[in-house]
């Protein structure tokens, strides 16, 4: 069997043609070169354009297809089964600090479900993907989740809720559940790419609450397809209606389900 179907390469391609622009505008954000109007207004410019990057390469590839994107939010397409995912730039405020960690996360969703996912490291140049039923690779390589068993001898990744975020007490009682157990929890600031690295055995386990479907949909199909398990904070699966993920291999993720439960049962939220 060929490595990429080419529904894949349609995708691999887009991302990595946006990926081009993304990296010559991380360059001049590193130079601090950026524009007047002050770094967010640059980053934003440049996440706009590569969403447009992305979007133009698919309707090239698939004219049918409909469209959710994190910028541009819907574009109904004729066929309804189809639908792109986009998110052109996944760690935005990572981009912003220089910090070379952020992802271009494209998505298939089929009849209402992730089908086929591209997450691009650009700066390291690590390509990400998979297809229902045709496992997870990262470039040339077949991935899978780690085989650690015990929470004891695993990295976890969050996301910390921050300013304009909802969720911050709510976070406390979990990490600290898991700061207590484990062999340490990161912040590594892209949802995206805390999949992946889920999925190809760097981090095993994930977790993290108020997400957007661009965030988790082509991540859900990479570590599913990399033998991972993937359910929303409550073991339900509505992760690709906005809410929470939790991605883990299958020993850790009914560990992390219940250390969650356990330490949260009983929050209350504190009075405003
Ligand atoms: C964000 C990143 C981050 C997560 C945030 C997301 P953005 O996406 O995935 O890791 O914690 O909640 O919104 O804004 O950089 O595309
Ligand atoms: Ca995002
Ligand atoms: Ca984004």
């Amino acid at each position: 069997m060929a490595l990429r179907s080419p529904l894949i390469n349609v995708m691999v391609d887009a991302a990595k043609k946006a990926a081009r622009g993304l990296l010559r505008d991380f360059g001049e954000v590193e130079q601090l070169q950026v524009s007047l109007k002050g770094p967010a207004d640059f980053v934003s410019n440049a996440d706009r354009r590569a969403e447009q990057t992305i979007m133009a390469e698919l309707k090239k590839a698939r004219p049918r297809f409909g469209f959710l994107m994190e910028e541009q939010g819907v574009e109904e397409g004729e066929d309804t089964s189809n639908r792109w995912i986009i998110d052109p730039l996944d760690g935005t405020t990572n981009f912003l600090h220089g910090i070379p960690h952020f992802g271009i996360s494209i998505a298939l969703e089929r009849d209402g479900h992730p089908y086929a996912g591209v997450i691009y490291d650009a700066a390291r140049d690590e390509m990400f993907f998979a297809e229902k039923g045709q496992g997870a690779y990262m470039n040339e390589r077949r991935i899978r989740v780690a085989g650690r068993e015990k929470l004891e001898d695993a990295v976890l990744t969050t996301g910390i809720p921050h300013r304009g975020r909802p969720g911050r007490d709510l976070f406390i009682p979990g990490v600290r559940a898991f700061m207590e157990v484990t062999a340490g929890v990161r912040r590594l600031g892209s949802a995206a790419l805390d999949l992946a690295w889920v999925a190809s055995g760097r981090c095993d386990g994930y977790w993290e609450r108020s997400l957007k479907t661009w965030d988790v949909a082509a991540g859900i199909v990479i570590v599913r397809e990399a033998g991972g398990i993937v359910t929303d904070i409550e073991g339900k699966d509505s992760m690709m209606d906005g809410g929470s993920i939790l991605a883990a291999n299958p020993s850790l993720h009914a560990a992390m389900l219940s250390t969650l439960k356990t330490a949260e049962k009983g929050f209350v939220e504190p009075a405003a």
